[in-house]
């Protein structure tokens, strides 16, 4: 058996901030969760002093998952800043195992234009700051210093800032390539001398980006230097062009042993799928279909060369298993008599998780999409499973609506929502149904909360083929403006085989995730508007349709 490479998933921090990729503090806790069932070694739960909202979700993912006996270890990311590391080391205080990660870089060109300081200043606080670190998180735990642009940094310096870092107390030195600029040679060859200077003292951690498209590479290249920890995010997520994609880096290591002198992870492979599915979900962002390892076609053989060789003997064409990621082979027909046992079959072979109590609602709405169509598929399974996953609280409901569109007209759309116990009723008219419907919404929100969402994504993409195929919208919304500096973004999902229900149902999701994060007072925004604009419509008792 070869070294054990620990995985440090950075899809919570570094992955989050992959444009447009927001994601609520319950969301948050739903990925670390699936992290945990993947088995990485590390989750890097945010960055607490960033805001309120970063501290909430890591202190909450500390205590929800890192809590347990055979949980990973929780990381928070400070900056080499006084406060930062005291807001980072309480905000994991609940976790058993805890990761104090600070950073500072040691490049002249950040030294220069963005710290304007000096590198004997550099190294002071580096001594300063891990020093701190590691006195308040304890013996128990781990500091991890990072020296950012460590890839472009003057390498007898950058040694000099580790050397610093492991003599003050890290206990995981990590080399970032932050602007994705090296090459598998060059970034072997720092972590070799990284690790010859302090690989007996400390972890050596690879974070590589993929501006050039190496980060898998490098990574790899940093794994046969030496280095034990890798840093990566799912679907490869992240700044700019993102990381280095954990579901890559992973399977690289279990399908060509003997070039990484058997270096093993624990990740649990079969849940690759399953994770990449849900954070793309989650945060709305697609997975390309040609991704590696969790792309729709990284399995499908189209050619009749491939797909002949592939019938003879599927090593012709295949160089890991569909199932080694977690999909099944083949595709499930469940019917509207299908009983129980399969069901729940099928799902544990999909490695879809289910808490226990939404199984009988999961059961049973897919008994009632077999009376809609022909065939519950694999797929059908996995967007209702998804719907599950993805917490949305009921606040604003749909009590009823209408839409009317003709080629050539302008379409109209009425909603009747319902709220704390009231009916909103409005109308608008628009550009085809959705937008139509989606006004409407908006008109009768202006009575709940203040201002109107902006709409700033929307997609539908078909769940498997055939006419009866159900429709997923996905929404993002952003607060009412003046709302809070950076304007917060919402994910919502809709899932019917009508998709201007699936559409109205996505944007609804939204909608409540934005209302529970900033919750209103009907009674209050009414009286407000009322005072403002004696015309505007008034609520009307729950339960009268127009
Ligand atoms: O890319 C980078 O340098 C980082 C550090 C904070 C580790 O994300
Ligand atoms: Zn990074």
């Amino acid at each position: 058996m070869g070294r054990r490479i620990r995985v440090f998933d950075t899809t919570l921090r570094d992955g989050e901030q992959t444009p447009g990729a927001a994601l609520t503090v319950d969301e948050k806790v739903t990925v670390a969760k699936q992290l945990a069932r993947l088995r990485v070694d590390v989750i890097e739960a945010g960055f607490p002093a960033a805001s309120p909202g970063e501290a909430e979700a890591v202190r909450r993912i500390s205590a929800e998952v890192g809590s347990a006996e055979d949980a990973p270890a929780i990381a928070a990311l400070a900056r080499c800043v006084p406060a930062d590391v005291t807001v980072a080391a309480a905000a994991l205080d609940p976790a058993r195992r805890r990761q104090l990660h600070v950073f500072i870089a040691t490049s002249d060109i950040h030294i220069t234009h963005k710290l304007r300081t000096t590198r004997e200043d550099v190294l002071e606080l580096i001594r300063s700051c891990v020093g701190q670190a590691r006195r308040m998180i304890g013996s128990d735990h781990d500091v991890e210093f990072s020296a950012e642009d460590a890839s472009r940094s003057e390498l007898g310096f950058l040694l000099e800032a580790y050397e610093a870092a492991v003599q003050a107390g890290a206990a995981v030195i990590n080399v970032p390539d932050t602007v994705g600029y090296t090459e598998p040679k060059e970034y072997a060859a720092v972590v070799r001398q990284v690790v010859r200077l302090v690989g007996r003292r400390a972890i050596v951690s690879t974070h590589c980006h993929n501006d050039l498209g190496l980060a898998t590479a490098n990574t790899l290249a940093a794994i046969q230097a030496g280095a034990r920890q890798v840093e990566v995010t799912v679907n490869g997520l992240g700044e700019r062009a993102g990381n280095a994609s954990l579901e890559e880096v992973v399977m690289a290591l279990r399908t060509r042993p003997a070039q990484f002198r058997s270096a093993t992870t624990g990740v649990a492979t079969e849940q690759l799928t399953a994770t990449s599915r849900l954070v793309s979900y989650l945060t709305g962002i697609m997975v390309q279909p040609n991704k590696s390892v969790v792309g729709a076609n990284a399995f499908a053989h189209e050619s009749g060369i491939h797909q002949d060789g592939f019938l003879k003997n599927p090593l012709t064409y295949e160089i890991m298993t569909p199932e080694s990621v977690g999909l099944s082979g083949s595709t499930l027909t469940l019917g509207k008599l299908s009983g129980r046992a399969g069901f729940d079959e099928r799902l544990r072979r999909l490695g879809i998780h289910v808490e226990p109590e939404a199984l009988d609602t999961l059961y049973g709405e897919a008994i009632r999409l077999a009376d809609q169509k022909k065939q519950v598929t694999d797929a059908d399974l996995l967007a209702l499973a998804e719907m599950h996953a993805d917490p949305v609280p009921q606040l604003v409901g749909i009590e009823h609506w209408a839409a009317a569109s003709r080629q050539g007209e302008s379409s109209s759309g009425n909603v009747s929502l319902f709220y704390e116990g009231r009916t909103f009723r409005a109308f608008a008219g628009g550009n085809g149904p959705v937008d139509a419907l989606l006004s409407a919404v908006d008109n009768a929100l202006e009575q709940i909360i203040d201002g109107r969402p902006q709409l700033i994504d929307y997609q539908l993409r078909s769940i498997g083929s055939g006419e009866d195929a159900q429709g997923e919208a996905t929404v993002k919304i952003s607060a009412p403006a003046g709302d809070g500096d950076v304007p917060q973004i919402f994910t919502g999902h809709g899932l019917s085989t009508n998709v201007v229900e699936a559409s109205l149902r996505a944007y609804l999701a939204a909608v409540n995730k934005l209302i529970a994060e900033h919750p209103v007072a009907a009674d209050a925004v009414a009286a407000a508007r009322q005072k403002r604009s004696p015309t505007d419509p008034v609520p009307t008792p729950a339960g009268s349709h127009p």
